[in-house]
């Protein structure tokens, strides 16, 4: 078990690594809206307010955020309550929205439960729906007071989503953490075989360097927090042109290698970087 403190700009993030999240959860003092993903069996779990959603690109919609944000109105949830989100990257998003509107604000939790919710969707702040058929139209940048990542999710969830949250991973690796890049091009078979210390590693390590660079350009407005879309450029387009039928992690793998190969040959990488690139894509 891992925990550790970031401070974002005004907000403390609490972020806890490989303990059971119902004893997590529990432990909070208040009234909760638990808001999961319909796909998962929570039990055990303290709530005042149980909300099941559909998860999916399609149930990040505004008619979602209404839905929550009025059963939270006729709940009478104030300030101070805390709204629980519990599900994978687009659960994340749209509850983060809805608690970061609802009176300007209530304490929002995050608890990934896809592989990448944990290293990537539920850090950082981003929180949005989609509009109009474009992805992220509408957003906030709203900081969970606490984020609670229980391997154990992990256990049921198929191996095509770990592979996609891999490609955020291997990201860290290549632009911010040469450890993790060691990491990684020992241990794949610990980490396809879903050891949990072995994806305890790769999460802790990708939790703290995506905190890194969002606790210093939280809103993107410094430069820096531009390293997070490595391979987005490209990725972006390549999940736009398909009409978003090649995934999101496979479409940024493609546009890592690319992206590497424009820096490399206008001279702004060293030579040899689209091979390291390659080589630990490929390996995943
Ligand atoms: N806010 C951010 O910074 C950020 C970053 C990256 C991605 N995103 C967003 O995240 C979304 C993608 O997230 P995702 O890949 O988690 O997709 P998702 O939320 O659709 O989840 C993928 C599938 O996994 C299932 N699932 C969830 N937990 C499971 C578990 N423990 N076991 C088995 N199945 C489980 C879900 O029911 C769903 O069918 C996109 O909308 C993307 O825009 C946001």
């Amino acid at each position: 078990m891992r925990s550790f403190q970031e401070q974002v700009c005004c907000s403390q993030v609490d972020v806890v690594i490989g303990k059971d999240y119902v004893e997590e959860l529990n432990s909070i003092n208040g009234r909760k809206a638990v808001v999961f993903s319909k796909n998962l069996k929570l039990e055990g779990l303290e709530a005042d307010l149980l909300i099941p959603l559909d998860d999916g690109e399609q149930a990040k919609d505004l008619s979602t955020v209404l839905s929550i944000v009025r059963e939270m109105f006729e709940k009478g949830f104030d300030r101070g309550d805390y709204v629980i989100a519990v599900g994978g990257g687009t659960v994340l998003d749209v509850v983060g929205f809805a608690s970061s509107i609802y009176l300007r604000g209530l304490k929002l939790v995050n608890v990934p439960t896809t592989f990448l919710g944990m290293v990537d969707a539920g850090i950082g702040g981003k929180t949005g729906v989609n509009f109009q058929g474009i992805k992220n139209v509408l957003g906030t940048f709203y900081q969970p007071s606490k984020i609670v990542i229980d391997l154990k999710f992990l256990r049921t969830l198929p191996i095509e989503e770990l592979k996609k949250g891999m490609a955020e991973v291997i990201k860290y690796s290549l632009t911010l953490d040469k450890e993790l890049y060691d990491y990684l091009s020992l241990n794949k078979d610990r980490v396809m075989a879903k050891d949990e210390d072995a994806l305890e590693e790769v999460v802790y390590r990708s939790v703290k360097d995506k905190l890194g660079v969002v606790k210093q350009d939280e809103r993107e407005e410094k430069g820096i927090r531009i390293v997070l879309n490595f391979g987005h450029t490209i990725g972006h387009a390549i999940e736009a042109g398909s009409d978003f039928k090649v995934p999101h992690g496979y479409a940024i793998s493609v546009g890592m290698v690319c992206e590497a190969k424009i820096a490399e040959e206008m001279g702004y990488s060293e030579e040899g970087v689209v091979e390291d690139v390659l080589w630990l894509l490929q390996l995943y």
